[in-house]
């Protein structure tokens, strides 16, 4: 019945999870798929979602369906998140939110609706971009192009190429942008740079479609939605696809939100009502269990204060990574990596070669995705001399 089918390739980034698992090489690393992990190689359960799901075990709550679009409580807890507890578009009610099976899924949802919405729109992303959006968008039918973002040179954004870019996007199309952390680059715009590029997508009259995955991981939970507060205009309409993998370490949970912001309250209710057909054709209602623990968390002062603690803490230890990582690759190849001390979040461009990046695996079983890209929250500080004179020793 299948023999027609070819395979498909493996994933740019979860298939090399798997090739580094069946590697026997004692002294392979890691450095491929978004997640953190600690000083001792250990990705942490946080303490906060220990004691949320301590309390949410011995509260004996039910198992029938969440509503489609997921717990009240936790939309709430999105929005507020995301905007500031005392902004108008969280007052309002102009705007509509659906829990959603991780960031992908926000994105999955998003794109689904949008098409429905503008059925001749294309989204644009950026050059380059995670290299799972061109799919996401694709499989809800939705054609991919892309715009300038990155300068190889400087390791920083391009922002007259961005702009400039941004500006010869057709009116209606869709644009996808990272509010914080931009993956795979690392690079992000300055907070003023944000309001010259909300004012270029609003000019042209493109929709923002904010892929909003590492909030907390920059700068700060607040200091991180500068980029997407740049968007936030009186009437002003736009997309924010939250996810909590990363700031919550609830990864395998799958929880994330999709937040459309409507210019008033009654189109919020129409697009609810929209949203709601997407997911209810696609999942028919979402799982409870990450936006519980993060519901718990958020509506308990204490909980949010240690949940504010240990994600200052990856934050600090990511930070402190990326600085020791570009100082000690400098210094190991003789070649200047200080760029990489500029970026902010997990990952980074290297600027390897495809080339180089398959000797570093074959060679030295060190795993890097094909793009250059590293996740910077996958080293240790006492293994950092070997990794960089094994990375230069490709160069
Ligand atoms: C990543 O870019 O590594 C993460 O967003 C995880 C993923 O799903 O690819």
């Amino acid at each position: 019945m299948f023999e027609h089918l070819e395979p498909a390739p493996p994933d740019a980034i979860l298939g090399l999870t798997e090739a580094f698992r069946a590697d026997p090489n004692p002294r392979k690393v890691n450095l491929t798929v978004g997640v953190y992990r600690d000083e001792r190689g250990v990705t942490p359960v946080l303490e906060c979602v220990t004691e949320a799901e301590r309390r949410l075990a011995a509260a004996a709550g039910d198992k029938t369906y969440l509503p489609i679009d997921g717990l009240p409580d936790y939309a709430r807890h999105v929005r507020e998140l995301s905007f500031g507890a005392d902004h108008e578009i969280v007052a309002s009610g102009r705007s509509s939110a659906v829990q959603a099976p991780g960031g992908t899924g926000a994105l999955r949802v998003g794109a689904e609706f949008l098409r429905q919405a503008f059925p001749k729109a294309r989204v644009w992303v950026s050059t380059p971009t995670w290299p799972n959006h061109p799919g996401v968008f694709q499989a809800a039918g939705l054609a991919v192009e892309s715009y300038p973002y990155y300068d190889a040179a400087t390791g920083g954004v391009d922002f007259e190429a961005l702009l400039d870019g941004l500006r010869a996007i057709p009116a209606g199309d869709i644009v996808c942008l990272h509010p914080c952390c931009h993956n795979p680059t690392g690079a992000d715009p300055a907070p003023q740079e944000w309001r010259q590029i909300a004012d270029a997508v609003y000019e042209r009259g493109l929709v923002p479609l904010l892929d909003f995955a590492y909030q907390g991981f920059g700068d700060g939970v607040r200091e991180d939605a500068r980029g997407l507060e740049a968007f936030c205009r009186p009437q002003a309409e736009f997309l924010v696809c939250s996810s909590f993998s990363k700031n919550f370490g609830l990864y395998r949970e799958r929880v994330g939100a999709l937040v459309v912001v409507t210019k008033d309250a009654p189109t919020a209710a129409v697009v609810s009502s929209r949203l709601k057909r997407v997911v209810r054709v696609n999942y028919s209602n979402p799982p409870s269990h990450g936006a519980a623990v993060v519901s718990e968390i958020l509506s308990d002062a204490g909980l949010r204060r240690e949940w504010e603690l240990e994600l200052g803490g990856m934050r600090n230890r990511i930070n402190g990574m990326r600085t020791l990582f570009a100082r000690t690759l400098t210094e190991k190849s003789g070649r200047d990596f200080s760029f990489i001390e500029r970026g902010r979040g997990m990952f980074s461009l290297t600027g390897l070669s495809p080339e180089q990046v398959d000797r570093l695996r074959i060679e030295q079983a060190i795993y890097i995705v094909r793009d250059s890209r590293v996740n910077v929250a996958g080293m240790t500080s006492d293994t950092m001399d070997d990794l960089c004179e094994r990375i230069a020793s490709v160069l």
